[in-house]
């Protein structure tokens, strides 16, 4: 397998055959396991016999789903949970004691932001944000305690980049003893390795492009199989952020599918990008793969492509970026990400509506901002949507009815 290419371990990395011969992988929708014989649980239990033993510690769906995206990723293990919040906490949780501290960028996921800023100080961990694309910020809020910096790349919602390399050179350096954890999801297993950057752990919400078809709730946490193993594992059997046989078999048959839809979908955001940058009404399009992103050169040595989300500004503030989004017929209105379907979100008055207006404008999260993700419809009728809505809204607002009236 370790020769395989990418396309080849997704669909066949982690396959365990029951003894039925399945092609397809077998869900085993089981909570426990029986055992031959009572000494047989108790060697279980001792950790003198190999085998399963209730599915909140492990599962054999969830394994198999754990070893194909681990074979992706390049890491030596893999923990899948319920959600992507569940690995985001369970990675930080196992890194972290009382008396520790953690710097993170800023520009989180509003979910991230409560668990460093507010989750964790009530256990006595501290935590400082700083702007993730200045090293020098990052340096500055190292402290004696620091053992994790916690970062996206590129993030959400304004696609703005951290060195990756830089960060990992940074603990090296300066808190060797120090975990860097980098949530991956925007970037996704396939266009950017923060393990092979130097990174220690990765983590996904695979309810996103992992599923990529809006079903199931998902994460998982990568890395070393000895530190998950003696950190993360104990937290995983004792709390149960574990992730359901159900959805690991989802997420397990789409991983077969993951190269096709995101080298797809990331096609048809690198042409959105650009028509949506001729537009008028549009000030600023944030796209990494655009030679106009300020940290053009940094995507293309970090990143092998730049993904399926869009961010464009549009000239108007909050009224005009409604009118955009309200117009749109094809697009729908979601604060989800990495679906089939296409998705528009306002992030300033929903996924970050509860950050303060001051620290959103330090994030660039300006009230004219929509973060598009791009899904699988054809290039030219996502163009053609987005097109349509943004020469409605740009339309003086008191002489045109709204979409669907019959006088408009
Ligand atoms: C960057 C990022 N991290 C983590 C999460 C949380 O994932 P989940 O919704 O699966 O808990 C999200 C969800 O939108 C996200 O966008």
């Amino acid at each position: 397998m370790d020769d395989w290419d990418t396309a080849t371990r997704l669909v066949h990395g982690g396959t365990t055959r029951s003894p039925f011969g399945e092609t397809s992988e077998a869900m085993f929708l089981t909570q426990g396991f029986v055992y031959d014989s009572a000494e047989e649980a108790a060697a279980r239990f001792a950790g003198e016999a190999e085998g399963y033993i209730y599915s909140r510690y492990a599962n054999p769906t969830v394994s198999m789903f754990e070893e194909r995206i681990a074979a992706l990723e390049g890491a030596e293990g893999a923990i899948g949970t319920a959600s992507g919040m569940a690995a985001v906490t369970l990675a930080l949780m196992a890194s972290v004691q009382a008396g520790d501290h953690v710097v993170a960028a800023r520009a989180l996921f509003g979910g991230c932001r409560y668990v460093v800023e507010k989750l964790l100080p009530r256990f006595g961990v501290e935590s400082t944000l700083v702007d993730g694309t200045d090293m020098a910020a990052w340096e500055a809020a190292i402290r004696p305690n620091t053992k994790v910096f916690f970062t996206e790349s590129p993030t959400n919602p304004t696609l703005s980049l951290v060195d990756l390399a830089a960060l990992s050179a940074l603990r090296n350096r300066t808190a060797p003893d120090a975990v860097v954890i980098v949530d991956n999801v925007f970037a996704t297993p396939l266009y950017q390795r923060p393990l092979a950057l130097g990174a220690d752990l990765v983590v996904y919400s695979a309810t996103k492009h992992i599923d990529g078809q809006g079903r199931c709730l998902g994460g998982v946490v990568l890395g070393n199989a000895q530190w998950l193993k003696d950190n993360a594992e104990p937290l995983l059997r004792q709390t149960g952020p574990s992730l359901s046989p159900f959805n690991a078999w989802v997420m397990l048959k789409s991983l077969e599918t993951l190269p096709l839809r995101v080298r797809a979908q990331s096609e048809t955001a690198a042409q959105v990008a650009d028509a949506l940058a001729s537009h008028p009404l549009v000030e600023r399009v944030m796209y990494p793969g655009r030679d106009d992103h300020p940290q053009a050169d940094l995507a293309r040595a970090q990143m092998s492509g730049f993904g399926t989300l869009v961010a464009l500004s549009v000239a108007g503030g909050r009224p005009a970026a409604f009118r955009v989004a309200n117009a749109l017929r094809l697009v729908g209105i979601s604060n989800n990400l990495g679906d089939a379907k296409s998705l528009i979100t306002h992030p300033a008055t929903t996924t970050h509506r509860n950050v303060p207006p001051e620290e959103r404008d330090a994030m660039g999260i300006d009230e004219g901002l929509l973060r598009l993700s791009v899904g699988l419809e054809a290039p030219r009728d996502l163009i053609a949507d987005l097109t349509q809505a943004l020469d409605f809204a740009s339309r003086p607002a008191a002489s045109v009815a709204p979409v669907g009236d019959p006088a408009a």
